[in-house]
Order: C-alpha cells, then sequence, then structure tokens
C-alpha cells in the first residue's frame, strides 16, 4: 500500500483541525461564538465594527487614541481609484452579478488610489480592503440602479457611511447600530470555507489581496455566503400570521426546507440568530415596520413548532440566514445586496485571519487519495480512431 492510501480520507474536510486561531471559535453543540476572545452577545451590539475589527486584528481592544486613529486610517482609505469605479460602472452596465463586481473591484485595489499608495505592506493592504469593501459595493449598486455614486464621508463611521453612500441619507443613530451590529455577528466564524481559502492563498507567500479576493470567490458559493432572500420571501408569502401554520405545513408537505431553519454545525440555537432577532426588534421599534417584525416573530415561532412535529428529535433551529434577511431589509437594502453586505463584514475577519497566518506561516498543503488507474501505455493518436 502507497502512503496516500494508508491516510483517512475525510470528505470535505470535516472535523479537520487545520488552523490554531485566536479570532473566533464556534461551539456547535453549546451555540456559543466567542470572537477574539468575547461572547458574541457581549460583542456584536456594542462595539463599533472599527472596534471589532482593532480587537481581531490585535487581540485588544483599541483605547480611544488608538480608535480615532483605525476610525481615521479607514476613512482616509475609502475612496476608488477612477479605475475602480469605470470598471463598477461597466460591471453594472452588463449586469454582473454583486459579488462578481465585488471580486472584480476588490482585486484592483493593488492599484493606489489619490494620496493612497500601492498597498504593499499587509496592514496596508488589510486597512485598503476593509475601507474599500463599502464604497465598492455602494458605487457598483448606484451604477446598477441608474444613479451616480455617492462619495464616502469621512465624518459618518464605517456602517453608517455605507448606508449614506447606498441611499445618500445620513442613517439614523437607530439603522446605524442596527448595521454595525450585523457586520460584528459576521465578522468572523471560525474556519468557514472563505476564510481557509483566504489563509491557504496567503500560506504561499501570495498577497493579502490575492487572497482576500480567493475569500470572496468562495463566499459567493450559495452553500456559504447563502441565499438570505429566500428567508424573507417566505415570511412576505405568508403575509398574515394566520396563514403561517398551513403554508408552512403544505411547504413539508412538498418535501420544501423551511428557510432560515436548520445549520450543519449549530445543533442547538445558533446564537447569532438571538443577537440578530434582538437587533432586528430595536431597528423596526425605532425605525420600521414593526408589523413585518411581528409577522416574521410569528412565523418563527410556528416554524420552530411544525418542525419539532415533522422532524422530531432533530432540533431543527432559527439559523442567522433568517433574522440577517430581516435586519438587512429593515435598512432598506435589497436581496442581491445581502452576500456582498456579509462581505462587508467578513472582510474584517479575513485580513485578521491573513495576519495570523502571516505571523506562524506554514504552507497549507493536504494530500490527496489517487484514485485513478496506473501504469497505463500510451495509444498514438492515429491508432484512437
Ligand atoms: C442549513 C442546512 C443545509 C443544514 O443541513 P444539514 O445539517 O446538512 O442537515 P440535513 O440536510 O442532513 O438535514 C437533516 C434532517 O433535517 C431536515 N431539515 C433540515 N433543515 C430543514 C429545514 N430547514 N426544513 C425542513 N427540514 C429540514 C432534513 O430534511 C433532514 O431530515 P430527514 O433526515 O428526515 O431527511 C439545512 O438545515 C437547510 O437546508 N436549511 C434550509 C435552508 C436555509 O435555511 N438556508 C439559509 C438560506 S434562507
Amino acid at each position: 500500500m502507497t502512503e496516500n492510501q494508508t491516510a483517512e480520507y475525510v470528505p470535505g474536510l470535516e472535523g479537520i483541525v487545520a488552523a490554531r486561531t485566536r479570532k473566533s471559535s464556534v461551539d456547535g453543540l453549546a451555540g456559543q461564538l466567542t470572537i477574539g476572545g468575547f461572547p458574541l452577545e457581549e460583542l456584536a451590539a456594542n462595539a463599533t465594527y472599527e472596534e471589532a475589527v482593532f480587537l481581531l486584528w490585535n487581540d485588544r481592544l483599541p483605547t480611544s487614541a488608538e480608535l480615532g486613529a483605525l476610525r481615521h486610517d479607514l476613512a482616509a482609505a475609502r475612496t476608488l481609484s477612477a479605475t475602480t469605479t469605470q470598471l463598477l460602472a461597466e460591471a453594472a452596465r452588463q449586469r454582473v452579478g454583486a459579488m462578481d463586481a465585488l471580486r472584480m473591484g476588490a482585486a484592483t485595489l493593488t492599484l493606489g488610489a489619490g494620496d493612497q499608495p500601492f498597498p504593499s505592506e499587509p496592514r496596508q493592504a488589510a486597512m485598503r480592503l476593509v475601507a474599500a469593501f463599502p464604497t465598492i459595493v455602494a458605487t457598483y449598486w448606484r451604477y446598477l440602479k441608474g444613479e451616480l455614486p455617492i462619495a464616502p464621508e469621512a465624518s459618518l463611521g464605517h456602517a453608517a457611511n455605507y448606508l449614506y453612500m447606498l441611499n445618500g441619507t445620513v442613517p439614523s443613530a437607530a439603522r446605524a447600530r442596527a448595521l454595525e451590529t450585523y457586520l460584528n455577528t459576521v465578522i468572523d466564524h471560525g474556519l468557514n470555507a472563505s476564510t481557509f481559502t483566504a489563509r491557504v492563498i496567503m500560506s504561499t507567500g501570495s498577497d493579502m489581496i490575492s487572497a482576500v479576493v480567493g475569500a470572496i470567490g468562495a463566499l459567493k458559493g450559495p452553500l456559504h455566503g447563502g441565499a438570505p432572500g429566500p428567508a424573507l420571501d417566505m415570511v412576505f408569502e405568508i403575509g398574515d400570521a394566520s396563514r403561517a401554520r398551513t403554508v408552512l405545513e403544505e411547504m413539508l408537505a412538498r418535501g420544501e426546507r423551511l428557510m432560515g431553519f436548520g445549520h450543519r454545525v449549530y445543533k442547538v440555537r445558533d446564537p447569532r440568530a438571538d443577537v440578530l432577532s434582538k437587533a432586528a426588534e430595536e431597528l423596526y421599534a425605532a425605525d420600521g415596520d414593526m408589523r413585518l417584525y411581528e409577522l416574521a416573530k410569528a412565523v418563527e415561532a410556528t416554524a420552530l413548532q411544525v418542525l419539532e412535529e415533522h422532524k422530531p428529535g432533530r432540533n431543527l433551529q432559527t439559523n442567522v440566514e433568517f433574522f440577517t434577511a430581516l435586519v438587512l431589509h429593515g435598512l432598506g437594502l435589497e436581496t442581491d445586496l445581502f452576500t456582498p453586505t456579509f462581505a462587508v463584514g467578513r472582510v474584517g475577519g479575513w485580513s485578521a485571519h491573513c495576519f495570523e497566518q502571516l505571523a506562524e506561516n506554514r504552507l497549507i498543503r493536504p494530500r490527496s487519495q489517487y484514485m485513478g488507474e496506473r501504469g497505463r501505455r500510451w495509444t498514438p493518436l492515429a491508432e484512437r480512431g
């Protein structure tokens, strides 16, 4: 037996520990997510996004001077080069998908822009990536809608400025807070596929922009970046709480899955769902249609009952997508913006993992099990018919 036949093959690398990290820990059995040492519930609704980024980059909270410096540096790195803007205009004209536009836009960040030099150091690249992601998404989105992009506003925080660039209105404190809580909630989540992708690219000695562009490609896939739209579609389709049980039971009878429920890792309630449920409640109470929030909560409660009746013992619980959809919809974001907005949050985690990989690098190079034939003899083309 050859060496590669003796090693155990684990499809999807499930259960394999492929990195050591101080960034986050996902405990699927206990339903706990720890980010930079903080329980998610402690961090998400308290931190600004800039504080969460500092935490992941430095493994501690910033002092107020450090936070001021980071806010300043990020705000200064938001503006895109003319080349990036033109590319996004073309992407919108060709109606390329939002994640493809983000991937292409992010790739151009290797170019300098204005007084932002070519980001040669990992620190500069990380700053540029985190700062420019919202500008890329908002610029593309405005062009897609036939509108001109809105220049970033340096006096606004990261989350507030993203909403401002999308619709031209300075958001209320409640709206900025809801987005901030969302971005913090998704900033990192263990060794998920896109984070692993970034670390693999980094481990080859490549650069951080390449690593993050690869990560965007991984996040684009529906098995990872998800399609949070369907969860909300389901709530809209139900329309009235009195119809919830009938509609949900019909869905299950047709063999369909209830969108926004169940999770591969979390076998109890996804802690992100609770944090975002609370964020949604606060957002809708302050600045939204409370009837939609109440309908969604009623649909959730009925779905949990119906799932327990139809799949007893499976413990299928609400996942992050259900309340992501509610929060982002409440912020006025269309569903095509949901996954790019996930990326706007997750780039903080990707960049932090890149730093961590650099600090203790070893080329990530697993093995494969050869399943093909051996010892084939060459047949000349003329004899192959
Ligand atoms: C997220 C998800 C893929 C995780 O799946 P998983 O851990 O691989 O679980 P499985 O696919 O093995 O499903 C286990 C069982 O629970 C059932 N199940 C899982 N999620 C379900 C759901 N949302 N609705 C109904 N049944 C569900 C499966 O039918 C299966 O039942 P069975 O063994 O009787 O056939 C799965 O829960 C799902 O498809 N959820 C709905 C999609 C979703 O919420 N996506 C988010 C975007 S809105």
